[in-house]
């Protein structure tokens, strides 16, 4: 599997597939910060020779677009080898053509990563307008002021359930809230690949995280969760804006779904496939959350004693500690090898804890139907 936290990783995919004419800098970057170049723009001097000839012909016609090496990386992504050939190959037709460039909302402008569905009559537009509280799209600026003017909405719509200093989550109801719902899909969707729009929102809970100011709520990312799930999922689909990543907010999302599960008394896990910035994230939180219990523990633990404290799901914690290889196979059974020493390395190399969730800050009864 590859490491993507690991740039020579990311050279090697990049030389099997030629794209070597990119200098070493750009290829140490993530892909979404990729962009169509133009030949000029390539420094083929500095192309090494392992050359694999069926990407030859597509390089040497000039251009490779953001598409096709998207689709280079993904085929190494955990997951996405769980679509077949033929769902594959219909997902890329479907979504070719990246439509709108650039979204205004709140006080970003902010590129964007992947096609997303907006109904026909926003074909022609590059740019779109979100109110930041509703996220009603426009077209254009002015009647994003005239909304602006209109809309009494300070927060997203919902009951806050969570307030930590300048920190709310919101619940919102898709069957209450429909038109928020779908908005927030097409918003999301410009920022994940491979996942499914679903326009049925009545099936979802929202949970919106938010800063606080005098100014209002304004969203920083959302996750959201099926109301029933036959998989177990405790979390659908997952985004902070980019504005605000790698702030530690995807983890405090990520931990926030886990403790939702655990007042529950389920165990959770993510819907698959996993984005490879969500298998990052992910693989994040679990380490920390596992490896800091294991530290603390005296005497044996169980795979089901620790899914139980932390509400993941067992299989999450056996390939999240096989990765580690702190698990070993013995007599028919998976033992877990927690030499400190080696427990502390893994801790340092997870990276930063993320926001806290303060539990005793969250008021929240799980979902139940009514009437
Ligand atoms: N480059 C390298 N590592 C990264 C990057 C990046 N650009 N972004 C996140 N990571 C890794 C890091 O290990 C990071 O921890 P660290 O900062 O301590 O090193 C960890 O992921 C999480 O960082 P956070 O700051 O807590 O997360 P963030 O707020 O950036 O959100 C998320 C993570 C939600 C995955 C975000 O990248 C995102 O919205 N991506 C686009 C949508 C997406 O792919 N969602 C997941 C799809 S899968 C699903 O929905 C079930
Ligand atoms: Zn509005």
């Amino acid at each position: 599997m590859p490491c993507y936290s690991d740039p020579s990783c990311v050279i090697l995919l990049a030389k099997r597939q030629k794209i070597l004419a990119l200098t070493p800098r750009v290829l140490q970057v993530n892909r979404r910060l990729d962009e169509w170049v133009k030949l000029e723009q390539l420094d083929l001097d500095s192309v090494e020779t392992v050359v694999d000839e069926k990407v030859e012909d597509k390089v040497t016609s000039l251009k490779m677009t953001r598409h096709q090496k998207r689709k280079i990386d993904e085929t190494h992504v955990e997951g996405h080898e769980e679509l077949d050939a033929a769902s594959l190959r219909e997902h890329e037709e479907f979504t070719k053509v990246k439509n709108i460039a650039t979204i205004e909302l709140g006080r970003y402008e902010i590129e964007t990563w992947y096609f997303s569905p907006f109904p026909p009559e926003y074909n022609d537009c590059l740019r779109l307008y979100f109110c930041e509280f509703c996220l009603n799209f426009m077209k254009r600026k002015e009647q994003l002021q005239r909304h602006m003017k209109k809309c009494d909405l300070k927060h997203p719509p919902g009951d806050e359930i969570y307030r930590s200093g300048t920190l709310s989550m919101f619940e919102v109801d898709g069957k209450k809230n429909k038109v928020y719902g779908q908005n927030l899909c097409y918003l999301a969707k410009l920022f994940l690949d491979h996942k499914t729009l679903y326009y049925d929102v009545d099936l979802f809970l929202f949970y919106i995280l938010c800063e606080c100011d005098d100014r209002g709520c304004h969203m920083v990312g959302y996750f959201s969760k099926e109301k029933h799930s036959e998989e177990s999922y405790n979390l659908a689909c997952i985004l902070t804006l980019p504005p605000y990543q790698r702030k530690g907010y995807g983890k405090f999302l990520i931990a926030f779904s886990y403790e939702l599960s655990k007042k529950e008394s389920k165990v959770g896990t993510p819907e698959r496939p996993l984005s490879d910035l969500g298998l990052l994230s992910y693989r994040g939180y679990w380490t920390r959350v596992l490896l800091d219990i294991l530290k603390r523990h005296k005497g044996n633990i169980s795979i089901k004693e620790l899914s139980d404290m932390t509400a993941i799901k067992a299989e999450d914690i056996l390939t999240t500690l096989q990765t580690l290889e702190l698990i070993q196979y013995r007599k028919g059974q998976h033992v877990i090898c927690a030499d400190p020493k080696v427990l502390d390395r893994h801790l340092k190399a997870a990276g930063r804890g993320g926001l806290e969730v303060d539990v005793s800050k969250l008021i929240w009864t799980p979902y139940k139907e009514q009437g």
